[in-house]
C-alpha cells in the first residue's frame, strides 16, 4: 500500500529492466530535420501520410511490437488476415539514420473475434494502419509513426475512401482516448493535434487524395 502510493507520487521509480532501452524522453523528431518524410513510400512514388504518433514519451511497454499489438487489439484491432494479405509492404523515412525502412507491422479493424474478424474487414473495407518506428541512432524517439487509413470493400478495388486518411485518423483517435485495456494492461491515453509537421493538401499523397495536414499525437500511459 505505501509503496504503490510513492509510486503514485512519483517518489519512486521503476528499476531499469534489462534489455529497455533508456530514452531522452522525446515526444518524436521531425523526421524532415533527418532527410525523411511524413509521407510513407507505397512504392509509386507517391505515399500515405504518417498521421498518427505514438509518442516516445508514452509507456516504454507500447513502444514496441509486442506492445502496439497489445495496445491495437484494446481498441479494436487486429494482425491482418492471414491469406487475405492485401497490399504490398510500405516503407518510410523517419529521418533517423535508418532510411527508408519497412512497416513493422500492419493491423486492421477487428469485426468480430480476433482473427476472424480481419479477414472480414479485408471483404467489407474498415480500418487500418501500418507501423513504423523512429528509433535510428540520430533520432532515437522510440516513438511509432502509424499510417492510419479507411478502406473501400474489396469490390472497390480495396482502396482509400474519398478522405480516408483524416477519416482514419479521427477515428482511430476516438476509439484509443481514454482508457482502454486489453490482455491484463491498461492504457490511458491522450491526445494533441500538431500542425505544420505535415504538408495539407494532396501533393505527393496516394490515390491523389487530399489530407488535411494535422498529425494526432497519442501519449499512451500503461499500467
Ligand atoms: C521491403 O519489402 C519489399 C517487398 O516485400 C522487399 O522486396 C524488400 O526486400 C524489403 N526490404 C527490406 C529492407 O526488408
Ligand atoms: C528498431 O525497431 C525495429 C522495428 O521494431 C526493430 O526491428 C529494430 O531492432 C529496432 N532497432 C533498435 C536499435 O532497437
Ligand atoms: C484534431 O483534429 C481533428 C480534425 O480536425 C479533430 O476532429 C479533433 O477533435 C482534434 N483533436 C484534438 C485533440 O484537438
Ligand atoms: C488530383 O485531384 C485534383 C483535384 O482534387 C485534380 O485536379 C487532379 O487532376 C487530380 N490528379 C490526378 C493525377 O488524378
Amino acid at each position: 500500500m505505501f509503496v504503490s502510493a510513492l509510486f503514485k507520487l512519483g517518489l519512486l521509480a521503476l528499476p531499469a529492466v534489462a534489455g529497455v532501452v533508456k530514452r531522452a524522453g522525446v515526444a518524436y523528431y521531425d523526421p524532415a530535420h533527418g532527410g525523411g518524410s511524413m509521407l510513407d513510400n507505397a512504392g509509386d512514388g507517391l505515399g500515405e501520410p504518417l498521421n498518427v504518433i505514438i509518442s516516445g514519451e508514452s509507456s516504454s511497454e507500447v513502444l514496441n511490437e509486442a506492445g502496439i499489438i497489445n495496445f491495437a487489439q484494446a481498441i479494436g484491432f487486429s494482425t491482418e488476415c492471414l491469406g487475405i494479405h492485401l497490399g504490398g509492404p510500405q516503407s518510410a523515412n523517419l529521418g533517423d539514420g535508418n532510411g527508408w525502412v519497412n512497416q513493422t507491422i500492419e493491423m486492421r479493424e477487428d469485426y468480430g473475434s480476433t482473427g476472424v474478424g480481419t479477414c472480414l474487414e479485408s471483404l467489407i473495407g474498415g480500418n487500418h494502419f501500418r507501423v513504423f518506428v523512429q528509433n535510428g541512432t540520430s533520432a532515437d524517439s522510440g516513438a511509432l509513426f502509424l499510417a492510419v487509413s479507411k478502406e473501400e470493400d474489396v469490390e472497390e478495388g480495396h482502396t482509400i475512401v474519398p478522405n480516408g486518411y483524416d477519416i482514419g485518423r479521427d477515428q482511430f483517435v476516438t476509439a484509443a482516448l481514454g482508457t482502454t485495456s486489453n490482455n491484463g494492461v491498461t492504457y490511458t491515453t491522450t491526445a494533441q493535434n500538431i500542425t505544420g509537421l505535415m504538408p495539407a493538401g494532396s501533393a505527393g499523397v496516394n490515390h491523389n487524395i487530399s489530407i488535411d495536414g494535422i498529425v494526432t499525437l497519442l501519449t499512451v500511459t500503461a499500467s
